[in-house]
């Protein structure tokens, strides 16, 4: 690719190597190459997903260049395309660039929208804020519950429900008929309720599984949950009525043992694309969706911000801005 031919820096947050503190760095702002626009990024969405790239996730699947910006989401404008783009100048765009296996990513002033990214135009009257905050979290909700087929009648549980991929699922899976339980701390249990959740339950009270067990002894058809590992999976699961599915987006889930006692299992692998990102958008406008922007930092707070994306707490969606 060619990089900062014309000379200019940007501001970015990167890292050097894998697992080093993500800084502030001084970078050349790239340069779109045919079929690609660079974007001038005005707001970029924080996923956990960014601090494990930085950690090394994906170190033995995608080739990766350094200094890395960080970050997959974001919302800018158009400020220069290559040969046979599909976008113009000045047209305003979102999505989930991956830019990582040319150290490019969405915590800087610019970005590259490269022919294959899942970007596309922004509707009509979206804030950057949330066009920045919906795509990873709206696409991995919607196929959290597609996956789930959650239906009206269900009693659906959701682990992980006051975080930037919680937060959408519950809103979908009681919207779509289903009688959803929520995790959350006593002082997000208001939210979950305006969501559409039906009752919540406070994890940090004891174990989860015996939590619910109390309020529903005849367990749960199905449970779509953004936070456990295999060992929390397998206590969960034992709430799971007959037929029951276990839907899990941090690989928590052994299908073959699910299935062997007649449950469905199913781990969740991104799977970002421009039909999923449009569905998102059109149940954002029906209000099947909701994404929460809970703050908005600068650019020189991003790292502080990784951090305590880390250290858990989510309540809705980070977002960063240039
Ligand atoms: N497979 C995929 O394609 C895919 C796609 C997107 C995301 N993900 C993964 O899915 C996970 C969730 O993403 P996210 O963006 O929603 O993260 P997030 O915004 O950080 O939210 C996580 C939420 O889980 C809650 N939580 C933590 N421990 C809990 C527990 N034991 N019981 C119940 N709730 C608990 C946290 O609140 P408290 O700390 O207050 O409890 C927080 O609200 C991340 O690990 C992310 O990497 C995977």
């Amino acid at each position: 690719m060619n990089t900062g031919e014309n000379g200019d820096v940007m501001r970015a947050i990167a890292i050097s190597e894998f697992g080093a503190t993500p800084v502030r760095m001084n970078l050349p702002v790239p340069e779109p190459g045919p079929g690609e626009a660079l974007v001038k990024i005005v707001a970029a969405g924080l996923n956990p997903v960014d601090w494990k790239i930085a950690d090394g996730m994906l170190k033995d699947t995608v080739p990766h260049s350094f200094p890395l910006v960080l970050g997959l989401d974001g919302a800018g404008v158009v400020a220069s395309v290559g040969e046979d783009a599909r976008f113009r100048v000045g047209e305003q765009v979102f999505g989930r660039f991956f830019g990582v296996p040319r150290g490019l990513g969405t915590y800087a002033e610019y970005t590259i929208a490269a022919a294959d990214d899942v970007v596309a135009r922004m509707p009509e009257g979206m804030l950057y804020s949330l066009a920045a905050a919906v795509p990873t979290a709206g696409m991995t909700a919607l196929a959290v519950v597609e996956e789930g087929r959650i239906e009206g009648g269900q009693s659906v549980l959701v682990i992980g429900a006051t975080g930037g991929v919680g937060q959408p699922v519950v809103r979908l899976a009681s919207r779509r008929g289903a009688m959803v339980i929520a995790t959350a701390r006593p002082d997000m249990a208001q939210r979950m309720r305006t969501l559409g959740a039906a009752e919540t339950v406070d994890h940090t009270r004891g174990d989860t599984a015996a939590l619910v067990r109390e309020i529903r002894p005849d367990g749960v058809d199905a449970i779509l949950d953004m936070v456990g590992d295999r060992p929390a999976a397998e206590r969960l699961a034992g709430l799971l009525r007959p037929g029951g599915v276990y839907v899990s987006t941090v690989w928590g889930v052994d299908p073959d043992a699910l299935e062997a006692r007649g449950l469905r299992g199913v781990n969740i692998s991104y799977p970002p694309t421009p039909e999923l990102l449009e569905r998102v958008v059109e149940l954002l406008g029906t209000g099947e969706m909701l994404i929460d922007v809970d703050e908005e930092v600068s650019l020189e707070d991003a790292p502080a911000a990784l951090a305590r994306s880390r250290a858990g707490r989510a309540r809705g969606k980070t977002v960063i801005r240039p």
